[in-house]
């Protein structure tokens, strides 16, 4: 009876005191059935409380306006056995699925059961997006929740991030702290995450989910996207279409150790619980202390993976992806065509002939730094960030100078986060490496770790950008590497009883250096690149206009890591660079029109020593950047089709990008196996034109095409019903087609 009137008090109190005031309840504890239905254009996620006040989780999927039904719905299980999921599952009480959080409270106290106190709507701008929070509290401890979801109305994307606050007099443990619990029901589920390793990002895997655990997770701590990403796309029912079908898409939105659980029970009930990872991440909560979860994101689609590409691009280019409006420029990247051995020479001849080709940006990459142990290899300079004297004597400007006066912006590598144990950094700040006391620190790539979670080295890592954006007005872009993940963990800023709070605090310290550098430098061009993709994310993104995809520039391999890459992140974001053969990292020999046509996808640049491509090899290089000014705005921001996926073995891939007004489209068309002479043509059937619209196809990067549909006018519903039947049959043969609406009438053209 005490219990209950101390409670009775404490929500009053955080009622009156709280942004839920403005909703108190006569009797907060004897809530009724009550429905909470967030709606987009075409989905809801419904919740309900319960006579027991506790919040249900009743469906997700295609829109239900009238949903009073779920209020008297039985579901003839067993209520006593604790089956109906709740809407954030907690650890206690009748739980017993994987907790969405799970806390030892001040006294010892194991268990949670969040009651539903009240919440609260308001819409965000442009009226396309509202967010609801609603306020969850303990049933006896003084432990508050505030699950805050976002409905983006156009995109139907839902997001929901989690605020749990500590009132309670002494610190709480928080166990599990994800950011969203999410059951389902259908028949089957079919799970496809993203795979690999480094220079072998995103490859997708299929596979039916039973009875158990399913989990994709990361415990590096940096370039935590190497091996697996935190998305993925769920089929109900059926294996995962492109075009049909019922797919559920799920992104989250932090670039550290992240976990996403798939279990189904014995009810046959999906559970998803997606979020930071709780691995050796006990996290201490003070009194009064609040903890934020990142967002997670999702979308459900009734067109298959198609659906949920656009619904994920569309609200990632209007709310996610820095600075989304923007054409990104084409580059040159001077890392695979010269690497460490450069002098300013090298560097001005790279961007006459940059300039030369059309390119409208030259980026020095790495080894432009470092005196006392010059930056000649991975291996010693990393943290000393001055320029080398001996190689670059006239300094950043000069180039940035230079470039400028070439028509050209100019970018600059570094990265922060690290250092070589052979650096003036290293000597001077050793408290400042991550690493576990009293243990050798092992070196990957040569380097160690800085530890973000110390302010001193967050003012550091805000000064090294700084200071290289000091060097010279003219500097438009900034790569920001990171190539080494978290081993030997250990900080010798954060106290013994916070030592586990290191892999959230890293990436806290991170996302709080880039928000003082957005704050300071919100026009500059910010790529994550983490050996390649290891950082390929939402939270990252949120602070970059890209990423760069991978350390594998093969034109092959880029057809895997595109495909996949760009099953969650949109096209404008992928760097997608044209290098030397044999390749770097394959050895592979593929033409310079299959490499250009397949960078062309992505955001276009160049990779390689210029000066070593033939005359032959420059015009056509000149012709087919001039070629991607053109249909870039449709590749950036038109819709994403695709049309053959490279993992149905024909060895063949196409996709199509259509502008929003579906008065302009590119197609690409790859061949990377050999056709046989039984298939002497693809049937590329299109999709997302408009059937009423005529369009003019042409084929870019060729100087005659052999296909017989060149030149001509097509009704889209042709392009679309039938589709073009261009003939790509040899290893390395590839095609891109321009679409553009012509206004008149086929019969006028005869
Ligand atoms: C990483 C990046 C490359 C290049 C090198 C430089 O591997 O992914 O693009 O910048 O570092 O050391």
């Amino acid at each position: 009876m005490y219990a209950m009137q101390k409670r009775k008090l404490f929500l009053i109190c955080f009622l009156l005191l709280s942004p839920f005031g403005a909703m108190v309840r006569a009797n907060p504890v004897d809530i009724g059935r009550e429905l909470i239905n967030l709606q987009t254009a075409d989905l809801s996620m419904i919740l309900m409380v319960g006579k027991d006040s506790l919040l249900y989780f009743q469906h997700f999927g295609r829109k239900i306006g009238d949903a009073s039904p779920f209020l008297d719905k039985q579901t003839y299980r067993r209520v006593d056995y604790g089956t109906d999921p709740h809407a954030y599952y907690a650890s206690g009480g009748t739980g017993y699925r994987e907790p969405a959080l799970r806390v030892t409270h001040s006294d010892g106290d194991l268990n949670t059961e969040l009651a539903y106190l009240g919440h609260q709507q308001k819409i965000l701008a442009a009226g396309n997006v509202t967010e609801t929070t609603i306020a969850l509290q303990d049933k006896k401890q003084h432990l508050l929740v505030e699950l805050v979801i976002r409905a983006y109305m156009r995109e139907n994307v839902f997001t929901q991030r989690v605020v749990i606050k500590n009132m309670q007099k002494g610190s709480v443990i928080l166990h599990n702290f994800y950011s969203s619990y999410l059951p389902l029901r259908a028949k089957r589920y079919y799970l496809t995450s993203f795979h690999g390793a480094w220079a072998q990002e995103m490859f997708m895997e299929e596979s039916p989910l039973n009875h158990g655990i399913k989990t994709i997770e990361n415990k590096m701590g940096v370039r935590t996207t190497h091996t697996e990403n935190p998305s993925f796309l769920l089929s109900l029912d059926t294996p995962l279409n492109e075009h049909a079908g019922d797919v559920i898409g799920g992104a989250l939105a932090w670039s550290g150790n992240y976990k996403l659980n798939f279990q189904i029970d014995e009810f046959d009930i999906l559970s998803i619980t997606a979020g930071m990872n709780p691995y050796a991440s006990e996290y201490r909560l003070a009194p009064g202390e609040a903890f934020h979860t990142p967002e997670m994101i999702y979308t459900y689609s009734t067109s298959g993976a198609g659906g949920v590409s656009r619904n994920l691009h569309d609200w990632a280019r209007r709310y996610n992806v820095y600075d989304a409006e923007t054409i990104r420029p084409t580059l040159l990247n001077s890392w695979e065509g010269a690497y460490f051995t450069f002098n300013e020479k090298t560097l001005t001849d790279m961007m006459d002939e940059a300039a030369d080709m059309g390119l409208e940006m030259f980026v020095l990459d790495d080894g432009w730094f470092g005196n006392k142990y010059p930056r000649n290899s991975s291996n010693q300079g990393l943290g000393d960030w001055q320029v080398a004297r001996d190689k670059l004597p006239r300094g950043i400007s000069y180039l940035a100078d230079y470039a400028v006066n070439k028509g050209l912006q100019f970018g600059i590598w570094i990265e922060p986060e690290m250092v070589n144990p052979k650096s003036e950094l290293a000597e001077n700040h050793p408290e400042w490496i991550v690493q576990a006391k009293g243990r050798p620190v092992p070196t990957t790539r040569g380097q160690w770790l800085l530890d973000m979670t110390n302010p001193q080295v967050q003012e550091f890592v805000f000064g090294v950008f700084d200071d290289v954006m000091q060097q010279s007005e003219n500097i438009s872009y900034i790569k920001w590497d990171a190539n080494r993940h978290v081993e030997s963990v250990g900080s010798a800023f954060l106290p013994a009883d916070r030592q586990s709070h290191f892999w959230i605090e890293y990436i806290r310290g991170l996302y709080n250096v880039y928000e003082r550098i957005r704050a300071k430098y919100p026009q500059v061009l910010i790529q994550a690149c983490s050996s390649g993709g290891g950082r390929v994310d939402y939270g990252a993104l949120k602070y970059h206009q890209e990423v760069w995809t991978s350390d594998n520039t093969d034109a092959r391999s880029r057809i895997f890591i595109q495909y996949g890459t760009n099953m969650i992140y949109p096209a404008l974001v992928t760097g997608s660079h044209v290098s030397a053969v044999p390749n770097h990292q394959t050895g592979n020999i593929t033409p310079l029109k299959f490499r250009f046509d397949m960078a062309m996808s992505g955001r276009f640049g160049m990779e390689l020593q210029p000066k070593d491509l033939s005359g032959e090899e420059k015009i056509f290089a000149r012709k087919a950047i001039e070629n991607y000014k053109g249909i870039r705005d449709i590749v950036m921001k038109g819709d994403l089709y695709r049309i053959i996926s490279p993992y149905e073995g024909k060895g063949l891939y196409a996709i199509m990008y259509v502008s929003k007004d579906k008065k302009r489209a590119v197609v690409f068309d790859y061949c990377f196996e050999y056709q046989g002479r039984t298939r002497n043509s693809q049937l590329l059937r299109l999709h997302g034109l408009d059937p009423q619209k005529r369009y003019k196809l042409s084929e870019l990067n060729v100087d005659k095409s052999s296909f017989w549909g060149n030149n001509k006018l097509f009704p889209g519903e042709y392009l679309m019903y039938e589709g073009i039947n261009p003939r790509l049959q040899k290893i390395y043969d590839s095609a891109i087609f321009l679409l553009e609406e012509v206004e008149k009438s086929i019969e006028e053209t005869k």
